[in-house]
């Protein structure tokens, strides 16, 4: 166990396409990164946020003070909610462009970041809006720095170019993926995490196990994804339960955090492909649906789609939670229901039909599956051929639970 010789409270800088702060008491890092800011003639900002965690996080106070002592301005925008819309992003950017921000400070899980990746490119494009953003009438090159506070241990945004917002009136929840959104800064600090309800840490990690599941067998996975995503699942089993035992456990919310962020950097490189495609519809149609239960209710039946296609790399991934595989095809119902047996007893027991979902909802989903702008580059990459029929299997599957 090679955690075991790890300061947690070295704050160490890890540099991916962003330079980020990783460890306990990393938030303090926003002093050296305002004083960066200002010495690039930044003097206004706007702070993108959720309604509550970044006070309750204990980041604003510290963020506060250094924007204070290095003479930064800043407007605050603290209405986004989990599954955020375009509404908010254009009320975030609409805010940002009244104060002449600069830049953008994102506090708070998934939410909060993507819609201010989001603002920060309309901050540059001043005659678009989010619905033109989402819908892809134009393509960004550029947006105003970013630096994403994360306050969860799940989305990976904060070390990679990707964000999401949901078009409600269509019932569409696309992602974009764009250079310019990279974070110039990123602060991962697990003691800002230790506020998270047993419930969305379970959530929130298993969006992370998704993220590198889907990384490492998508039609361009590599090495790198594929040890990015052993080594998460790995983190993810073992300090999931300690983290749920005690939620202050600090050193658990490291490796948590430590896991997450490997996962988005994995999907940075190899993107992502049947779990997240079907599950923004399902988030689509219900924004309270949160995006990690979403994906724990189609991974099993993800899995037993896939398996027969990428069965080694898929056993030695998740060696962890089910060891002993032989990586042959044959197994691939037997490890789809080991994986759900994994996701129940980690507390998550959900099938679509607990949601609300019934068979009647799954021609919709899956129109919405191929229609989403967007889904079809997940599509695209999915190591099985996505036809109608395959996705459509899928959301079946996940209406009850595959173990009988
Ligand atoms: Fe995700």
């Amino acid at each position: 166990m090679w955690e075991q010789g790890i300061n947690i409270s070295d704050v160490r800088e890890i540099r991916t396409r962003v330079n980020l702060f990783f460890g306990v008491g990393a938030i303090n890092k926003i002093d050296e990164i305002a004083m960066s800011l200002k010495g690039q003639g930044i003097h206004n900002l706007l702070v993108v946020t959720g309604r509550g965690s970044y006070k309750i996080s204990g980041a604003w106070p510290v963020v506060s003070e250094a924007l204070r002592k290095h003479g930064i301005g800043w407007e605050l925008y603290d209405q986004v909610t989990s599954n955020p819309n375009v509404d908010q992003v254009d009320a975030a950017a609409a805010l940002g462009r009244k104060n002449k921000a600069q830049a953008v400070i994102a506090i708070g899980g998934g939410s909060p970041i993507d819609t201010g990746k989001s603002a920060a490119i309309l901050l540059k494009y001043p005659d678009e809006d989010a619905r033109s953003l989402y819908t892809f009438k134009f393509v960004p090159t550029e947006a105003v720095p970013i630096v994403a506070i994360n306050l969860t241990h799940g989305t990976g945004t904060e070390v990679n170019r990707f964000a999401v917002a949901t078009i409600p009136e269509k019932e569409y929840k696309p992602a974009i993926a764009y250079d310019c959104i990279y974070p110039s800064y990123a602060i991962d600090d697990p003691a800002l995490m230790t506020g998270l309800s047993e419930w969305q840490t379970r959530l929130v990690s298993i969006d992370a196990v998704n993220h590198v599941i889907e990384a490492a067998t998508t039609t361009v996975a590599s090495p790198y994804s594929i040890m990015l995503a052993k080594e998460t699942i790995q983190l993810v089993h073992r300090y999931l339960p300690l983290a749920i035992a005690d939620l202050d456990n600090l050193e658990a919310r490291y490796f948590l955090a430590y896991a997450a962020m490997l996962g988005g950097i994995a999907f940075d490189n190899s993107l992502l492909h049947y779990t997240h495609a079907l599950e923004h519809p399902l988030s689509g149609i219900k924004p309270d649906l949160s995006h990690g239960l979403g994906l724990a209710m189609l991974l099993p039946a993800v899995i037993k789609n896939i398996y027969p296609m990428k069965p080694q790399i898929l056993a030695g991934i998740l060696k962890a939670i089910l060891p002993g595989l032989k990586g042959v095809p044959a197994e691939a119902d037997d490890v789809a229901v080991g994986v759900e047996k994994w996701l129940f007893e980690s507390g998550v027991r959900s099938k679509l039909v607990d949601e609300g979902f019934t068979e009647a909802d799954i021609p919709k989903l899956v129109n919405l599956t191929f229609t989403t702008p967007s889904l079809s580059g997940l599509l695209g990459v999915a190591p099985t051929e996505a036809s109608h029929k395959v996705v459509e299997q899928i959301f079946r599957d996940s209406l009850y639970p595959l173990s009988k």
